[in-house]
């Protein structure tokens, strides 16, 4: 490919709402796109679903560039994010992930020191090389849609390692952190720096932004969001640092621990559904957002969906660091004339 055809492409995506939303300095129509947005609640997908398993799809570059691009095509979001999961990066350790009927499990739980130290660093360049490969098939199909690219965060996948499978709010991963004090270091040490490679490596084959998915960081007490969750995240964000891309964090449950995140190095936070997007933009001076729209209320009528999606946009102050999304995963089941309320109204917004 000629240099000049390679600068143009890099110029059209920067030039795109997003970027420049996550950078605070959006003075076009505002951008949109919704977590999860590849997914069950799309008849496209599940046809592909039809044909494999989730694991086979996620490790086929061909099947992640048509699933990723599949919401893009039906509703002209903004941005795409790469079709994978946050857990394919515990089976490096020696962990087998499986999704029998829906809901990881992971096996064997990580339950005493001893199972941390039968933990293997690994090669995450090679081992993941499949992720990588569906980056660049990504870009390949969709040269001029920004891409986001993504990790769990080392406490979230921890937590899913000790706890084996999903909880309500993974007790045995916080009682494994006091018991083992140590041994809960280390293991969130091995994650940090195989995430650190993985997101470096994402970013390599082509990815134009990260976002680190918190969700199990709300389950922890203030100071200790601090010390085994944000500590951790940091370490990533830093090592991402000099490759320039937006660093975006997305909390579950962002408003007990908002003085922490507001110190912390990144350029955007995604604010989950409980919390007004105002008082998230009072709090984090000089940062993008992304949010925040309750996922349930896209099942309520199309009219109904307009009239709160316009009323969470009207409670914005500043609308060039805004990034419209849910806040949190789109389910299952969304109607997808909601959907298509949320866009039109998001892109016809005018203030
Ligand atoms: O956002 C996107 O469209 C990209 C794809 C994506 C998936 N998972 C696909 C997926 C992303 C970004 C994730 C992240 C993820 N995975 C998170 C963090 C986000 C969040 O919701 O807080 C977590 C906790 C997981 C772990 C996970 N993967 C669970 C708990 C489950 C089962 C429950 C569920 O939501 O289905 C999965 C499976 C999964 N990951 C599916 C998809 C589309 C469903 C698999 C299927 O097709 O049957």
């Amino acid at each position: 490919m000629a240099t000049t055809e390679l600068v143009t492409r890099a110029t059209r995506v920067k030039q795109g709402s997003f970027l420049a939303a996550c950078r605070g300095e959006n003075s076009g129509r505002l951008p949109l796109w919704v977590m999860r947005q590849a997914g069950r609640y799309l008849p496209e997908y599940q046809a592909v679903r039809e044909k494999v398993s989730f694991l086979e799809l996620c490790r086929s570059p061909e099947l992640v560039a048509e699933v990723t691009e599949q919401p893009v095509r039906r509703f002209g979001f903004d941005a795409a994010i790469l079709f994978s999961d946050i857990l394919p990066i515990l089976e490096g350790f020696g962990l087998t992930l499986t999704f029998p009927g829906g809901g990881p499990k992971i096996h064997p739980q990580i339950r005493t020191p001893d199972d941390v130290k039968k933990l293997n660093e690994y090669d995450v360049v090679n081992k993941l090389a499949f992720v990588y490969a569906g980056v660049r098939e990504i870009k390949k199909r969709m040269p001029d849609t920004p891409l986001i690219g993504f990790a769990g965060s080392p406490w979230t996948l921890a937590c899913y390692a000790v706890e084996g499978s999903g909880s309500a709010n993974f007790n045995s991963a916080k009682e494994f952190i006091n018991r083992y004090p140590g041994a809960g270091r280390r293991l969130l040490d091995m994650i940090t720096d195989a995430t650190s490679i993985y997101l470096t490596e994402q970013i390599k084959a082509g990815v134009d932004a990260i976002q680190i998915f918190d969700s199990w960081g709300g389950v922890l007490a203030h100071d200790d969001y601090r010390d085994w969750s944000l500590k951790y995240i940091s370490r990533i964000f830093e090592a991402v640092k000099g490759a320039g891309v937006p660093r975006i964090l997305f909390v579950n449950n962002l408003a007990p621990y908002i003085d922490l995140v507001r110190d912390i190095e990144c350029e955007v936070v995604s604010v989950d559904y409980r919390m007004k997007l105002s008082a998230a933009e009072t709090a984090l001076p000089g940062k993008a957002l992304q949010g925040n729209f309750d996922p349930t209320a896209l099942f309520a009528p199309a009219d109904t969906v307009a009239k709160r999606v316009t009323a969470m946009l009207e409670s914005v102050t500043d609308l060039d660091r805004l990034i419209v999304n849910l806040g949190h995963g789109i389910l299952p089941h969304t109607p997808l004339e909601s959907v298509s309320a949320l866009v039109e109204t998001v892109h016809s917004f005018r203030r």
